[in-house]
């Protein structure tokens, strides 16, 4: 899946040949997963319809601030076209928009849209060669650069003229790519791997049946997915769970038996730089295996059970730079059993889940956590879906990483 999958990209047109080019591009955005708008200059109309826009990217186009045939049309808004934009692409950014751009000129839509834009803004130059190496144009360039904008430089070629020379705009394929490996090189977990456990474990009683428990691994799998869309490299070992994971860079790891899901984390425990162990590992298993299917008798049936092996605390016991991060899920003085739990098994955070509060913890979407730091910091929160709660950790995770 591409990192742009979800984001909103604004894609600003203005007046070059290499305009017709932007119908191919919007349509690789689209085909990204992402959502597109586009805003025209009012000469880029000359070189590529708004109607092909607009067909494409599946939305109205903007080019004016407001629609002179239309009296009772509201105005477009500007500062709001640049809150609601991930990100902001001008493609093709001719020279004399750049030079508008450079010395905050705003006389049409496109340029006032830019000046509102809080998100990051990518250019895509293009220009006959001269126009191109122009002092004025440098200029331009360098101070668009000064104030965080992006480049994404032109390339050497045949230009419409039929001169050959610097100018064409990039590819429409590798301004995408541009965009995408400068959002994933900028990510906050980028270069960071991380371990996750999610869902129950099973332990068999006999080849047919076994003590688990109703862990569905949403939370987890949330975890994993926010992890992965920060840029991290994610391990997640999962115990039996119906949940998926939609990025690539995902790996996954599944286990059956709380055994071979602590093999699987010492495996991995050593490279990873984060571990968060939010699965329901089954405290006990049958202590004898039976081989054969245990029949029904009429006497009553007794069970002996040994403990599993607790693998955070196996994982706190030989910790070095991992920030290692637990959950608990109690039912009385939960702070106090929290923070016990935190310092007994050597974490840098532990995610606290009460039984109290509805909506909290197994087989629901939502969840409702208190992060507590080594420190003893504690940090609230409301009830929330599972997906935002995952966004909550780690952030909680990643202001620790860097403080
Ligand atoms: N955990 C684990 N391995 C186990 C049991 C639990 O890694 N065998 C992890 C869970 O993934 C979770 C945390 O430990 O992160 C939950 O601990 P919990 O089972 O609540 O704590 P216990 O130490 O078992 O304490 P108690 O049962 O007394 O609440």
């Amino acid at each position: 899946m591409s990192i742009l999958s979800g984001k909103k990209i604004l894609l600003g047109v203005t007046a070059g040949i290499a305009a017709y080019k932007t119908a191919h591009l919007v349509r690789l955005f689209i085909k990204s997963g992402a959502e597109v708008q586009v805003v025209m200059t009012p000469a880029s109309k000359d070189f590529i319809t708004p109607l092909t826009l607009s067909t494409l990217s599946k939305n109205p186009v903007h080019s004016t601030f407001y629609d002179q045939e239309n009296e009772n049309e509201l105005w477009n808004n500007h500062v709001e076209l640049g809150l609601w934009a991930d990100y902001m692409l001008i493609a093709p950014a001719t020279a004399n928009t750049l030079s508008k751009m450079s010395n905050g000129t705003c006389d049409n839509l496109l340029l006032a849209t830019y000046l509102s834009a809080k998100c990051p803004v990518y250019f895509a130059p293009a220009m006959d060669l001269d126009m191109y190496k122009h002092g004025s144009t440098r200029e331009s360039l360098e101070k668009l650069q000064e104030f965080e904008n992006i480049m994404i430089p032109a390339t050497s070629g045949e230009l419409a003229s039929g001169l050959m020379g610097e100018g064409r705009m990039a590819e429409p394929e590798d301004i995408v790519s541009f965009i995408e490996e400068d959002v994933l090189s900028k990510l906050p977990l980028k270069g960071k791997k991380i371990l996750i456990t999610a869902g129950p474990t099973y332990e068999a009683i006999d080849p047919v049946r076994f003590i688990g428990n109703h862990s569905s691994g949403k939370m987890g799998f949330s975890i994993a997915n926010v992890a992965a869309s920060l840029g991290a490299q994610v391990f997640i070992v999962a115990g039996p769970s119906q949940e998926t994971i939609s990025y690539s860079l995902v790996t996954r790891i599944d286990v059956v038996s709380a055994e071979e899901m602590y093999q699987a984390c010492h495996e991995l425990y050593e490279e990873v730089n984060i571990a968060i162990l939010s699965a329901a590992v089954a405290d006990y298993r049958p202590k004898n295996v039976v081989d054969q299917k245990i029949k029904k008798k009429d006497a009553s049936l007794e069970i002996a059970l040994e403990p599993t092996k607790d693998i955070l605390a196996s994982l706190g016991e030989i910790k070095k730079d991992q920030f290692l991060v637990g959950f608990a899920l109690e039912t009385n003085n939960e702070i106090e059993h929290a923070i016990s739990k935190l310092e007994r098994k050597n974490l840098d955070a532990i995610v606290l889940n009460s039984l109290q509060d509805k909506g909290a913890g197994f087989a629901t979407n939502t969840n409702k956590i208190t992060f507590i730091d080594a420190e003893k910091q504690l940090t609230s929160f409301e009830l929330k879906s599972k997906s935002e709660v995952a966004q909550d950790i780690i952030q909680e995770i990643i202001k620790r990483l860097h403080a």
